[in-house]
């Protein structure tokens, strides 16, 4: 499948061109967070990026009438690793699951604000949430096999989505791209649950890549794994990024500073009292200079371990 076939319109309405452009006068009229310190001379969220696979435009979530996180506006990059780092609670898996509609499926969730994929609106009227979830896979903390045989477990995205082709060559490809083939070729039909958890782990990634998704979203995806297994995530990670983009979750510094392209700092701004806490992003840029050279202090104190 190209590219340019998983963005085939049929998923989403279009934006007018004009509409997807950050302007002056959309950018300035992004509010101050409420008691966020003042960056100084910089910008400390980066919008200089060329091909977004998503943009988020004052993105807000809240449960039961009652914000979660507020005025997210940032652009992903396409086919690089962008982490969200922050302390617990400051919303990045909640605005991750933004990114394929996942909170959608929270009743009590509202979500607010603009996500763009590919510049297309993905809470349009005319999206299909089952076409997003095909071209965008998301991947959980803890390994979530089927209670199936290694092989269904592969097969049955395709199956439900009636993608054509061999059966055999899709699981294959699949396990391959997630280097889990030469372990597992031999015992296909052995049930899921008998294999470690770093296996189960990339059993899951190989799962959300059968459907042939554009964009991996992966939720503290090694933080129930040993460092070996650890590792070889990072690695396929590594690997997968030239055909796919992908957004992780970490609380784990040294994994964002290894593997990420982009980091995007978010933290839990106290917002009048302990009884409103609300997520907000603080600070986004290439990585390098998030951890060499941040521009605000708290993310400063942070990835060098003063707070959270
Ligand atoms: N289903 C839900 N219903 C109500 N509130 C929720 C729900 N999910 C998250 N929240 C609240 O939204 C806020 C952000 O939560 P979220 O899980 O996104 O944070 P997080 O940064 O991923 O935290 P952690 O690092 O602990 O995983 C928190 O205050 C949390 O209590
Ligand atoms: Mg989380």
């Amino acid at each position: 499948m190209s590219p340019d076939d998983r963005r085939s319109d049929t998923m989403v309405k279009t934006v007018p061109e004009a509409e997807n452009q950050h302007t002056p006068a959309v950018k300035a009229a992004v509010p101050t967070p409420v008691s966020v310190a003042a960056a100084g001379p910089h910008d400390v969220v980066d919008h200089a990026i060329a091909r977004p696979v998503f943009e988020t435009r004052d993105l807000a979530v809240l449960y039961g009438g009652k914000p979660a996180v507020l005025d997210v506006t940032m652009k992903i990059p396409e086919k690089e690793i962008t982490a969200f780092i922050g302390p617990s609670g400051c919303g990045k898996s909640t605005i991750l699951r933004c990114l394929d509609r996942m909170n959608d499926l929270i009743p009590s969730a509202r979500v607010e604000g603009e996500v763009l994929y590919h510049g297309h609106d993905l809470y349009g009227s005319g999206v299909d949430p089952v076409q997003v979830r095909k071209r965008i896979g998301m991947v959980f903390q803890k390994p979530n096999p089927f209670p199936k045989s290694i092989y269904e477990n592969i097969a049955f995205g395709p199956r439900v989505l009636g993608m054509k082709g061999n059966m055999d060559e899709i699981v294959e490809t699949a396990l391959r791209r997630a280097s889990l083939w030469d372990d597992v070729k031999d015992r296909l039909k052995d049930n899921a649950f008998g294999m470690s958890g770093g296996q189960q782990q990339r059993l899951c990634i190989a799962r959300a890549l059968a459907t042939g998704p554009d964009v991996l979203l992966m939720d503290e995806p090694c933080s129930a794994l040993d460092p070996i297994s650890t590792g070889r995530i990072e690695d396929l990670m590594h690997d997968l990024k030239s055909s796919v983009s992908i957004v992780i979750v970490t609380h784990n510094m040294q994994q964002a500073a290894r593997v990420s392209d982009r980091t995007a700092f978010f933290i839990v701004d106290l917002d009048g009292g302990e009884d409103r806490r609300i997520g907000r992003l603080v600070e986004y840029g290439p990585t390098g200079r998030i951890f060499t050279n941040p521009h605000d202090t708290r993310t400063e104190e942070y990835v060098t371990g003063k707070f959270g």
